[in-house]
């Protein structure tokens, strides 16, 4: 492939940008400077430099954040940050987008990619990816709360009542639920409408990846990493 457009499609700006950034002789390949934009590159195993900066070239790019709390999942936030302030800026430009979202005070992991098929098959309601949440309660659990959840209860807007997979209490006040739905405000609202409400909420788990295990070990909140051929093994082993 050629430079200019390589670099162009993994996120360094415009054609023109990327020629010029080339021609400054800020890129470097495999070790050393080229200054050719038109030089065909062999994308293979390819490592490169942009203005000092280390990258992999990546033809679809995977990512796992640890979403903090006070982020919204949108390009155009309303009233925070945006999630995608957490990542490089090259990532953003090649358009990666989150699959679903987490509500802004929702903290845990939330992934992203610029591969569509990828976001559709792992959002699609049909393919029931299970998610694990950690809330903790405004109120002390009622012995009934885990059977409702369990047994499913009814959302304005559905259907059918809505059940949890699982669903146990880790504390008085500290619910931990496997759900593969992806609806807006989910948890909260299955939880309003078994009677108690959520005061904050965390996703640990998304598919076999879970936060602080595996490839996520060491994750710290508001870092990401890349999710690599095994990772995303992992991610579908459920
Ligand atoms: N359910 C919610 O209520 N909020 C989230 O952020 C995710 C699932």
């Amino acid at each position: 492939m050629k430079l200019d457009r390589l670099l162009q499609a993994q996120g360094f700006g415009s054609r023109r940008q990327c020629r010029q950034l080339v021609e400054l002789g800020e890129v470097r390949v495999r070790g050393d400077v080229v200054d050719d934009p038109d030089a065909a590159i062999d994308t293979a195993g390819l490592t490169y430099e942009v203005a000092g900066e280390a990258w992999i070239y990546r033809e679809k790019t995977y990512l796992a954040l640890f979403k903090p709390a006070g982020f919204e999942c949108s390009h155009e936030p309303k009233h925070h940050r945006s999630v995608y302030s957490l990542l490089p800026h090259p990532l953003v430009v090649r358009n990666v987008q989150s699959v679903g979202r987490l509500d802004v005070d929702t903290t845990g992991l939330l992934l992203f990619s610029d591969d569509g098929a990828f976001i559709h098959t792992l959002s699609s309601p049909k393919k029931h990816v299970p998610k694990i949440y950690r809330a903790e309660l405004a109120e002390p659990a009622a012995d009934t709360l885990v059977p409702r959840l369990l047994a499913g209860v009814d959302l304005i807007d559905e259907p059918r009542p809505v059940a949890a997979l699982d669903a146990c209490l880790r504390g008085p006040t500290t619910l931990e639920m496997r759900l593969d739905l992806g609806k807006y405000h989910v948890v909260k609202r299955m939880i309003a409408a078994a009677g108690n409400h959520v005061q904050t909420l965390h996703r640990s788990g998304f598919g076999g990846l879970s936060l602080g295990e595996g490839p996520l070990a060491g994750l710290a909140e508001g870092q990401f990493i890349y999710l690599d051929a095994d990772a995303l093994r992992q991610l579908r082993a459920v």
